[in-house]
């Protein structure tokens, strides 16, 4: 591959099986200077200035560092600019810069630390069980539908207090709205694809709405402790989510709680077919490397490929310089496979030590707030499934066709359980 015939603007890249992927990262790590790419087509916006694709790990560590330069609030952090009536749903603090994103992390944070998180422990548990227990009765299928897609559902579900026959509804439009360019979720008439995801958007903020308006309403008494309530009642130095700040947050967990936990699910058993010695490591000494196959495995994965960042002014990063309003893509898969940070990166390896992946994003004001949750959902269903069904194997998967979530559609698994 020649590096003018990289394009990562073009569909067709994010079709290429993922070694030859891997080989192009490679190339452009490899070059002096971060690449420009002209942006994609999009139906909802004029075509942007196109963008620097930040590849190595310092660089995106450095710009992950500096949020009031590479900030997340012009524009979003996808690559082609969000129009208005998109960021009323999709444009939580993910899209925000300071002050309005520390005053919602603020709010919001407290629902998300490990002393809260270790409240659902047990929930965790019950689901990840279940969930084996019906694989094992139902037998060789498809795993992302059987079991990765269901524990992150089921468990943020849970936390919102969001009743059980909406689950199928919750996934169907957190599909739509993370599903890329694939067009198994999405029409490829571009003004189609447009309405189906202000469409999913809309449904998901009136299932919040709804709720939201109950949990108000309800006596002190009656409130069950879900989060929705954490959040309707949650009153930090005097300061509250208004109701379109709270649907826009909850599409934002349901999507980035549920799409990138699954994914990191469906590639853990691919990793652990491919690299079978891991496997008998892992299973070797199970609660003394958990841990590290969880880090090692979101790494490998990298769920999220990007973020996008805009510079606020001018700024030099290791010796490269960017102007005000230039966009940055934070390659964050690329990083995930720097070779001067991590040794022999194609290689599956769950003792790998120190693993400062970025997987979770570059540490920094927007790094992942689910970090904790996603650790505990990982480690329990790993655990579950490898010990109980120790010779599950994935046959080949059906990959999503998208640049920003390295997405798995269906995944075969088989084993004589
Ligand atoms: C393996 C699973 C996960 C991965 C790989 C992942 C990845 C990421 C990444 C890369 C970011 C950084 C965004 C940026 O740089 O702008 C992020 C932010 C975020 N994640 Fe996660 N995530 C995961 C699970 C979760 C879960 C389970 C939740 C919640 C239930 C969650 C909620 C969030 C939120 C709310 C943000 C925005 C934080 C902010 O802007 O301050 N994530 N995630």
């Amino acid at each position: 591959m020649a590096i003018a015939g990289i394009d990562l603007s073009d569909t067709a890249f994010w079709g290429l099986p993922l070694a030859d992927r891997a080989a192009a990262f490679a190339l452009l790590r490899a070059q002096q200077r971060p690449q420009f790419f002209a942006e994609p087509e999009a139906p909802f916006s004029e075509k942007g200035p196109g963008y620097h694709a930040l590849v190595r790990y310092a660089d995106v560590v450095e710009a992950s560092r500096h949020p009031e330069v590479f900030c997340s609030g012009k524009g979003a952090t996808n690559i082609v600019d969000l129009p208005a009536e998109f960021n009323e749903y999709f444009g939580s603090m993910i899209n925000m810069d300071d002050p309005r994103h520390a005053r919602l992390r603020r709010i919001v944070s407290h629902a998300f630390s490990p002393r809260m998180v270790a409240r659902f422990e047990d929930d965790v548990r019950r689901a990840a069980a279940e969930i084996v227990d019906d694989l094992l009765v139902t037998g060789p299928c498809d795993f992302v539908q059987h079991v990765a897609a269901r524990l992150p559902l089921k468990i943020i579900c849970g936390m919102m207090g969001i009743p059980d026959d909406k689950y199928e509804m919750v996934l169907t439009n957190t599909n739509i709205i993370l599903s890329g360019a694939d067009p198994e979720f999405l029409s490829e008439d571009l003004d189609k694809a447009v309405t189906q995801v202000l469409g999913a958007g809309q449904a998901l903020a009136d299932l919040v709405t709804g709720l939201a308006t109950d949990r108000a309403q309800a006596s002190t008494e009656a409130r069950p402790g879900d989060l929705v309530t954490e959040l309707v009642t949650a009153n930090i130095d005097g300061e509250q989510l208004t109701t379109a700040e709270l649907a826009s947050f909850f599409i934002l967990l349901v999507v980035a709680g549920n799409e990138t936990t699954r994914t990191a699910l469906s590639h853990a058993l691919m990793l652990f077919t491919e690299f079978p010695e891991q496997r008998a490591l892992l299973l070797a000494d199970l609660e003394n490397r958990i841990e590290g196959a969880v880090e090692e495995v979101v790494r490998y994965a990298s769920p999220v490929i990007f973020m996008r960042r805009t510079l606020t002014c001018d700024y030099a990063i290791n010796g490269q310089d960017y102007h005000e309003g230039d966009k940055t893509v934070l390659f964050y898969y690329s990083a995930n496979r720097d070779e001067a940070v991590f040794a022999d990166p194609e290689q599956f390896d769950i003792t790998r030590s120190p693993n400062p992946h970025v997987g979770f994003g570059g540490a920094g004001r927007h790094y992942c707030l689910g970090a904790h949750l996603a650790r505990r959902e990982l480690t329990v269903m790993l655990r579950e499934l490898l010990t109980r069904v120790p010779d599950i194997t994935a046959g080949e998967p059906d990959r999503l066709l998208s640049s920003f979530i390295n997405g798995i559609k269906h995944l075969p698994c088989q084993f004589a359980g």
